[in-house]
């Protein structure tokens, strides 16, 4: 699932807010990937939680790159990963399979 990062069209659907009702029209075994506006290790807990099997990221890498070149790609992994486990702990979960969406607080 992706809107390109909203690039062409911004006011195409948000991929998170629709992910619940996309998974529960394809069912439990077709492998979702969810692409745009995943900025930070949060949105790539929320993604999971909400029923993504795992997430691309685009500008967030590419802020890194720019940044500080490769280490500041590298950069960027190790502060999504920082931020998906503190998301985690503050949850109160130790793997990404006991996220549920009762995790993810619509509005
Ligand atoms: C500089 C740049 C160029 C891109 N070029 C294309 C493209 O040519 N074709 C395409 O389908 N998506 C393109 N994308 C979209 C990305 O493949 C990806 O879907 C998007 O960046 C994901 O959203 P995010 O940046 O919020 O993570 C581009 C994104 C960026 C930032």
């Amino acid at each position: 699932m992706s809107n390109h990062g909203g690039r062409q069209l911004d006011r195409a659907p948000v991929p998170l807010r629709i992910l619940p009702a996309v998974r529960a029209a394809v069912g439990p075994d077709a492998e979702i990937i969810l692409d745009s506006g995943i900025m930070s290790g949060g949105d790539i807990v929320a993604a999971i939680a909400a029923g993504a099997d795992f997430t691309l990221i685009g500008r967030a890498y590419l802020y890194g790159l720019m940044a500080g070149g490769r280490q500041g790609a590298v950069r960027t992994l190790e502060l999504l990963r920082t931020e998906m486990t503190t998301v985690m702990q503050l949850l109160g979960v130790t793997s990404l399979a006991e996220l549920t969406p009762e995790h993810v607080r619509r509005v």
